[in-house]
């Protein structure tokens, strides 16, 4: 049963990922950057660094990628989006992320290099299905206490704009953050260590 969840999972990230695919596709003439989102078959199978210009994330709103075949969640965080983050600590299940993956430079309150952009591995640390990305105040579905974050349709695991997960869920720990860097203000090179971190 729970493989079913976890098919469905994939399903839905392999539907997102090719909207993704085909959304670069049309507007890649007038984005010259966005071909740059997905590497070569070959540069996936080593594992290649991916580079992603974040410049056009709006505030708020996520993009997502793939690396090493896993869709890599990318947010700008506002101010108030990092303001609910101290909030919610009481409710979090390791809110300093003691036990969960993150690079050191990435293991801080914000579990992010610069506090507005955070990266997470899209996939849930209970059975590996991909979570959804609600960042909504109070929907009716997540509750009045919801401050945005995401959501794990397969057994419901709740987790905040931090990918840190909530108390008593099915999913053990926070969404790992993967190695990356800044080449420049607005260019990340996912699966490149930062230096000095
Ligand atoms: S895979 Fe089970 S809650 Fe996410």
């Amino acid at each position: 049963m729970s493989n079913d969840g976890v098919n469905a999972g994939w399903r839905r990230f392999l539907v997102a990922a090719t909207s993704v695919v085909g959304a670069a596709g049309a507007v890649g003439a007038a984005v010259p950057f966005v071909g740059s989102w997905f590497p070569s078959a070959k540069a996936k199978a080593a594992g290649a660094p991916v580079k992603v210009n974040v410049s056009k994330i709006e505030p708020g709103q996520q993009m997502i990628v793939e690396w090493r075949g896993q869709p890599v969640f990318i947010v700008r965080r506002t101010e108030e989006i990092l303001r609910n983050l101290k909030s919610l600590e009481a409710r979090l299940s390791d809110p300093s992320s003691e036990n969960s993956d993150q690079p050191a430079y990435a293991r801080n309150e914000v579990r992010s290099i610069k506090p507005e952009i955070l990266l997470l591995v899209g996939l849930c640390t209970h059975l590996g299905c991909s979570p959804t990305f609600r960042p909504e105040v109070a929907p009716v579905d997540l509750g009045k206490d919801w401050v945005g974050g995401y959501f794990c349709p397969c057994h419901g695991s709740h987790y905040d704009l931090a990918g840190r997960v909530y108390k008593s869920q099915p999913a053990p720990l926070n969404l790992p953050v993967p190695p990356h860097s800044y080449e420049t203000d607005d260019v990340i090179v996912i699966g490149l260590d930062q230096e000095n971190g």
